[in-house]
């Protein structure tokens, strides 16, 4: 009788390899748990439509706030996975996260001026941004992370972009972005237009797309459109540290027109101290062109390209990276050593709730 009115007892969320469980709130996510108390939880999107945030669940229980299921496969979900940011425990909790967060500074959030502006291709614009010096730190980033951007009283709510270069060991002044036009997209509409020395707000790094460390593993990249940005810096970053994995790179666009940074891609390829090869796959060249490279969908290549030892890393449009994930389990890449950076937008995160 008495047990009726006993306090209710803290939940506890237990992640394996960190010293001491955290005290959860009553409605809330592990993923929100774990960031309010310093964890560098990995995550993107927060609303379930990513997959960043997955981890596994190894004992009690959580109340799921969305499907789980259109994200995470099968395997996935038979061996426990959960989505942090979709998971609210129900009492105490254990869970594993398959590697442990990026080794990145905080993030910071100062002003920067558009210094240079230049078109890639008819939608993508790379914009070259300088911190104004009054924020007197250089930003730190992980090639592969993404920052925040706003124009304050334009537009106030910040997008991601990914970095597209690596930063050096001293950090960065300069940073440029990819940024491709989405059909009624506030931001990057305002990125085609006459934005050079425009005032934009700045706040990172964020992200867990990087290179894990692996001696010999073959590295799988697969990018599409704008997705092109982060693995270009994360190659860059692994060049200039001599990495001499073998890389296979798939790159897919529509036609010639939306090829782009290709001088770029060749001297990496030209420097890369082991095997490099980079094969463009476009989906709507005319059939009678000049082309004769791959054609189709990047997924349509990858029987012949994919070595099942590799580590792939996936980043553009979700529904190509979501084909290309279960293609990729279909070849044997487990989905651990499959590392995504899918470029949500408000209506795929509006979907996505
Ligand atoms: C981690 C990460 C990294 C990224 N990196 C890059 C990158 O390097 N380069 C790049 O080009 N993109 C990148 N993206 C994608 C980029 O953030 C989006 O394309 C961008 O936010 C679009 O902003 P926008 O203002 O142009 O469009 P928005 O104005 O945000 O609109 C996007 C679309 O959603 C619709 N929409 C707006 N609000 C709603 C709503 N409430 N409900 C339903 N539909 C709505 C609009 O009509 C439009 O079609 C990244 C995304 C993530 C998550
Ligand atoms: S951060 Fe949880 S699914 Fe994207």
């Amino acid at each position: 009788m008495f047990g009726l009115f006993k306090a209710s007892q803290p939940k506890l969320l237990h992640i394996e390899g960190t010293p001491t469980p955290l005290p959860v709130g009553d409605k809330e996510t592990i993923l929100n748990a774990a960031l309010r108390q310093g964890i560098r939880f990995p995550h993107s999107c927060r609303v379930g439509g990513c997959a960043t945030c997955k981890c596994r669940l190894t004992r009690g229980k959580v109340k799921e706030l969305t499907e789980a299921a259109y994200v995470l496969s099968a395997e996935e979900l038979d061996q426990g996975y959960i989505l942090a940011c979709q998971s609210v425990p129900r009492g105490e909790v254990h869970i594993a996260l398959d590697q442990p967060p990026v080794q990145a500074p905080d993030p910071i959030r100062c002003w920067g001026t558009v210094v240079a502006q230049q078109a890639l291709t008819h939608d993508i614009t790379a914009l070259d941004i300088e911190l104004e010096p009054e924020s007197n730190q250089a930003l730190h980033y992980a090639a592969g992370q993404y920052a925040r951007l706003s124009v304050p009283g334009h537009i106030d709510t910040p997008r991601s972009y990914s970095f597209a270069t690596p930063a050096t060991a001293s950090g960065q002044r300069r940073v440029r972005f990819f940024i491709r036009q989405v059909p009624g997209g506030e931001m990057s509409s305002w990125a085609q237009g006459p934005v050079l020395a425009s005032r934009v707000r700045l706040e990172g790094p964020y992200g867990d797309f990087y290179l894990r460390e692996s001696p010999a593993q073959p590295i799988l990249c697969i990018a599409g459109g704008s997705g092109l940005a982060p693995i270009k810096a994360l190659l860059e970053d692994a060049l200039a540290h001599r990495n001499p994995r073998p890389v296979t790179f798939l790159f897919g666009a529509r036609s010639q027109q939306d090829l782009y940074c290709l001088a770029e891609l060749q001297q990496l390829q030209e420097q890369w101290a082991g095997d490099f090869r980079f094969i463009p796959v476009l989906s709507e060249e005319p059939a009678a062109s000049d082309w004769n490279g791959a054609r189709g969908l990047v997924t349509d290549h990858l029987e012949q390209y994919c070595d099942p030892r590799s580590q792939a890393y996936l980043c553009g449009p979700p529904a190509m990276l979501d084909a290309a994930e279960h293609k990729l389990q279909q070849l044997g890449i487990p989905p651990q050593q499959c590392f995504s950076d899918k470029f949500l937008d408000q209506s795929s995160q509006a979907n996505a709730q």
